[in-house]
């Protein structure tokens, strides 16, 4: 895992941006991954600044979504589905048919976990998966505890996830369970990188860091990655001895 330490969030921003720029550039066929939460929002804001002004091509890219809550789709606002389509499919213009996401609000979740597995199949590996780290080490909804070698799955979400992941909504939200692309997934993209900044990560990146691999921090899984980048902010970092 290569660490890179960045002055401030612009900057963590810029760089992973950038370098997924330069990948796209070099694939402009490539499948892509890309994470919710608050972390990317100013690196998806410079993708799409990046396109408008014709620097990068999405449009011959296919995407495929990282997790989703249980019972959740792009109508529900906060929910993964409809961030990632306000922030960049959207102002991206990304065809549909080029977008392979969970639908959380199906009966058959099983299924689902199928149908999103055959797509990474058909049109994978991934070539480049972005990811935030949850406070509890989590990479999508890859909980503490969980196998290696899963796939899509479904899963009972972390008290901590359930609390945490009320900040994504503008009311009291039941997060019981989560369906998720697996760390198997991940580890078999040809390109992951991580991103974290600020103090509340700060903790959980100095364990990342320092600890051996254990599904107790599932982060620590990008150890095992031939082609992973962990990029950070300094407050991230702050804990951290990175040389
Ligand atoms: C969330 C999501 C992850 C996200 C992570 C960090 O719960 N399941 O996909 O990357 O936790 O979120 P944030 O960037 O908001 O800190």
């Amino acid at each position: 895992m290569i660490i890179e330490v960045m002055y401030n969030y612009s900057e963590m921003s810029i760089k992973t941006a950038e370098f997924i720029i330069e990948m796209v550039n070099k694939n402009p066929n490539a499948l892509l991954c890309l994470a919710g939460g608050d972390t990317p929002i100013e690196t998806y804001r410079l993708l799409v600044k990046a396109s408008k002004e014709e620097r990068v091509d999405f449009s011959q890219c296919k995407f495929v979504s990282l997790d989703e809550w249980v019972g959740l789709d792009e109508n529900d606002e906060g929910s993964c589905k409809y961030f990632l389509y306000k922030e960049i499919f959207k102002p991206l213009n990304i065809n549909k048919e080029n977008i392979c996401f969970f639908n959380a609000k199906c009966g058959d979740l099983q299924k689902e976990c199928k149908r999103v597995d055959e797509f990474i199949f058909k049109n994978g590996p991934i070539d480049i998966i972005l990811l935030g780290i949850g406070v509890n080490g989590h990479l999508g909804f890859n909980e503490p505890g969980i196998d290696f070698e899963n796939y899509c799955h479904v899963l009972k979400l972390d008290k901590n996830t359930q609390t945490v992941g009320q900040k994504y909504f503008n009311k009291e939200m039941k997060l019981e369970y989560g369906i998720s692309l697996g760390i198997k997934h991940i580890l078999e993209a040809k390109t992951a990188i991580l991103i974290a900044n600020g103090e509340k990560k700060a903790n959980i990146i100095k364990n990342l860091v320092e600890k051996d691999v254990t599904n107790e921090i599932p982060a620590t899984a990008l150890k095992l990655h031939a082609n992973s980048f962990l990029f950070l902010d300094s407050d991230a970092a702050k804990l951290t001895h990175i040389k």
